[in-house]
């Protein structure tokens, strides 16, 4: 299947703005789903569909346009499903393509950045933060951006962080290599002395121990999950989308991977519990 020129623009079914449609969430791979593990906690009525592009993973190390074009692909695929709210889960894709996405569908959109930048500066003491990531997402500038515009007060020290995601997904999280690698990565926001470090990669929750040994024990360690999670929450309450309470029971939560089903299931199963029930397959 091949990107779509046009916008999708106003399309916009009865359905999804009675709040009877999923949630669409999707990542480059299976780390987003540390983001639905607190939507589902914090929105145990509302049904999701999450799409992980595990063919294409990582989007860290790729071109901006490529992971504009990624994103916008996904996102057509989801509105096709009904979605009536969409959760870029992923912090590159959500660094470079959240402009393009509000642009091309018509429901609201939530990313990563903006609520994991709230958090931090409402956590932060001595306005020092710190945010690590992947090469796209630092190099986009976007953490950058949203600290200037929230609190341009705020002191930003940030730090790309290649190969955390590889030894997350080898489900090495506290090995010595991992630290030592940490030690190397973190050591410009240690030398800063932030009080506040920003997970800005969905992986990175998955390594909190190991950061935080690095980091040392009175850094507060911000992940946006929870905090996307509750800016999804308002949004349903703001532009009337939520689900009826009754349909807590009947709350049903869909998967779809690009690449190995078994894999992803496997992976999910990590980052996710017990939903990851059945994967659909999805071919580009
Ligand atoms: N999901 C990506 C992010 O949050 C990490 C994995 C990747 O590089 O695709 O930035």
């Amino acid at each position: 299947m091949s990107a779509v020129e046009e916008p999708v623009g106003s399309r916009r079914s009865e359905g999804r703005s009675e709040g009877r449609g999923p949630i669409g969430v999707f990542d480059s791979g299976v780390g987003g789903l540390t983001v639905l593990r607190s939507l589902i906690d914090l929105l145990p009525h509302e049904s999701f569909v999450y799409f992980g592009d595990t063919a294409r993973t990582p989007y860290g190390p790729k071109p901006a346009d490529e992971v504009v074009k990624f994103s916008m692909e996904i996102a057509d695929l989801l509105f096709e499903r009904g979605v009536k709210l969409l959760v870029d889960a992923c912090n590159t894709s959500t660094a470079v393509a959240l402009d393009a996405l509000r642009e091309r569908v018509d429901v609201p959109i939530v990313g990563v950045i903006e609520p994991g930048m709230r958090a931090a500066i409402s956590a932060t003491r001595t306005g020092r933060v710190g945010v690590i990531g992947t090469v796209g997402t630092i190099g986009s500038g976007a953490y950058q951006r949203a600290a200037r515009e929230i609190a341009p007060e705020v002191e930003l020290v940030c730090a790309a962080c290649p190969g955390f995601v590889e030894f997350v997904e080898a489900g090495e999280l506290d090995s010595e290599q991992v630290h030592i690698l940490a030690e190397r990565l973190l050591a410009p926001v240690v030398a800063a002395q932030v009080d506040t470090l920003v997970l800005g990669c969905t992986h990175y929750p998955l390594l909190a121990r190991t950061i935080a040994d690095v980091v040392g024990p009175d850094v507060v360690l911000v992940s946006s999950a929870d905090e996307t999670a509750f800016t999804v929450h308002r949004r349903l309450h703001d532009e009337q989308l939520a689900a009826a309470p009754l349909a807590a029971s009947s709350a049903r939560h869909d998967f779809l991977t690009s690449g190995d089903v078994a894999w992803f299931a496997e992976l999910g199963g990590r980052f996710l519990g017990p939903e990851v029930e059945t994967v659909q397959a999805w071919r580009w």
